[in-house]
């Protein structure tokens, strides 16, 4: 491993920075990082995530030099990492993602669907400049995107530019641990065979220490099903038994489509505006200068455990470790039924080049075809996204299962693409001149 790496975070304004720079002070006995480039636009953001990264560091007594900055390339520069964790159009373009497709009868969500589709429109343009920096100025960097929709924007980054990209979840790590502590085991002994697109996946096997423990595993969901109230993110136990395999809580949003447009329509608020509050929340902690240590409200957050996911997988590449995990990567025969240049999201061995997705069965049919509806629209939509090409936005709003009709598709993407159109530079060239 070579002597002390720089890891550059873009969106390092980001309130779940403090997890990142926690789990870069925890792990610096294997993981020797030298220094650590915060990268935002958001200079205010940039300034309180620094300072709080700054005193985190100095409490944990961490020689890793701090730099930070709103010029990208000098961040990215020299990097063998680069994270990537931006929000383009910010909480603001979220809020309208969530709200705009409801007006459609369609689902409002950050991820899923239209308003899902919306934020690769506006997201892979910045992706691809990241990666056009990356190329110039740390051409042997690998990219670690968290960035959401984060199957496609990989999917986008692999299509459109050469950088080595591997896209990065939280729930692979989220259902290891629930399923740990229930077996009350370390869940590093644990394997799921996991299978599907970024959050659009199942898990359909378990290992403990290489031993079969699949039949204790779905059991053990099927009872706490039982328990808990099928809604918001948890699933029927009916509905488990019918699939045999456990689905993420994402899959709601196409099992039990109708009460999910329901719940949300009649919701007081977003998700987004929720967050918006929990984020002025966090800033106003993040700004005492007593504070030197990440909050327990950042918990209230969905991205729980995202950064023990990201310096784990640093860890594992940087220390050729050969270990596996679950990622978001370059299909090339791994998954059957899928094209060999898809992303898919399966266990896949890190080593010093990065990630090889593992090959793994064939989806069963209860699940295949929706796969392969969603990929197609994710083909398209990157297509779409990297080229502003509106054909191919309208035949991914038309490929993706949760539009239902043509009307819809038209009628929705018009509405989409106008109310970003600042944040879309490659759908309206008019409205933003390249700098001379
Ligand atoms: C989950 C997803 C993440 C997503 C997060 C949203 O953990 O896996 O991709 O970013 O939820 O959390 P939020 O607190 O922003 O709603």
């Amino acid at each position: 491993m070579s002597e002390g790496l720089k890891i550059s975070v873009i969106g390092g304004g980001s309130s779940y920075t403090p997890e990142l720079i926690e789990g870069f002070i925890e792990s610096l006995a294997e993981l020797p990082v030298k220094r650590i480039a915060l990268m935002d636009i958001d200079s205010r953001r940039l300034e309180i995530l620094g300072g709080l990264a700054r005193r985190m560091l100095r409490a944990g007594q961490a020689p890793i030099d701090l730099q930070l900055t709103s010029n990208r390339g000098e961040a990215i520069e020299g990097s063998a990492f680069v994270i990537s964790q931006i929000r383009v159009g910010g909480m603001a373009a979220r809020i309208l993602d969530e709200k705009i497709p409801l007006q459609y009868g369609v689902i409002g969500q950050e991820t899923t669907g239209p308003g899902g589709f919306a934020k690769a429109l506006r997201t892979i343009p910045v992706a691809l400049a990241i990666a056009g920096d990356i190329e110039r100025l740390a051409p042997r960097a690998i990219l670690i995107n968290f960035t959401n929709p984060a199957g496609l924007i990989t999917e986008a980054l692999h299509r459109y530019s050469a950088v080595n990209t591997i896209g990065l979840c939280n729930l692979p790590i989220g259902a290891e641990m629930r399923i740990a502590r229930r077996l009350g085991v370390d869940r590093r002994r644990i394997a799921l065979d996991w299978v599907g697109l970024n959050h659009l996946n199942w898990i359909r096997g378990a290992t403990l220490d290489g031993k079969d423990i699949w039949p204790q595993v779905f059991e053990g969901e099927v009872e706490a099903a039982c328990q808990a109230p099928a809604d918001g993110w948890s699933f029927s136990a009916d509905l488990l038994e019918g699939l045999g395999m456990i689905p993420c809580g994402y899959l709601n949003y196409y099992y039990n489509r109708d009460a999910m447009v329901q719940k949300i329509k009649t919701a007081p608020r977003t998700r987004g505006e929720e967050v918006r509050e929990i984020e002025e929340g966090l800033m106003n902690m993040y700004r005492d200068p007593n504070l030197h240590q990440k909050p327990a409200l950042l918990e209230k957050r969905g991205g729980a455990y995202y950064s023990k996911a990201a310096v784990s997988l640093i860890t594992a590449i940087a220390n050729d470790k050969k270990e596996v995990h679950i990622l978001n990567t370059l299909n090339e025969g791994a998954l059957p039924g899928l094209d060999r240049r898809a992303v898919v999201e399966v266990p896949s061995q890190i080593g010093s080049r990065g990630a090889r997705p593992r090959v793994v069965d064939p989806m069963p049919p209860q699940i295949r075809g929706l796969v392969q509806a969603v990929k197609a629209y994710e083909e398209l939509a990157a297509k779409a996204g990297a080229e502003g090409d509106r054909r191919a936005a309208l035949q991914a709003m038309l490929a993706h299962p949760l539009v239902p009709s043509f009307q819809v598709a038209k009628d929705l993407l018009a509405a989409l693409l106008e109310a970003h159109r600042a944040y879309l530079p490659q759908f309206f060239p008019g409205d933003h001149p390249k700098p001379s």
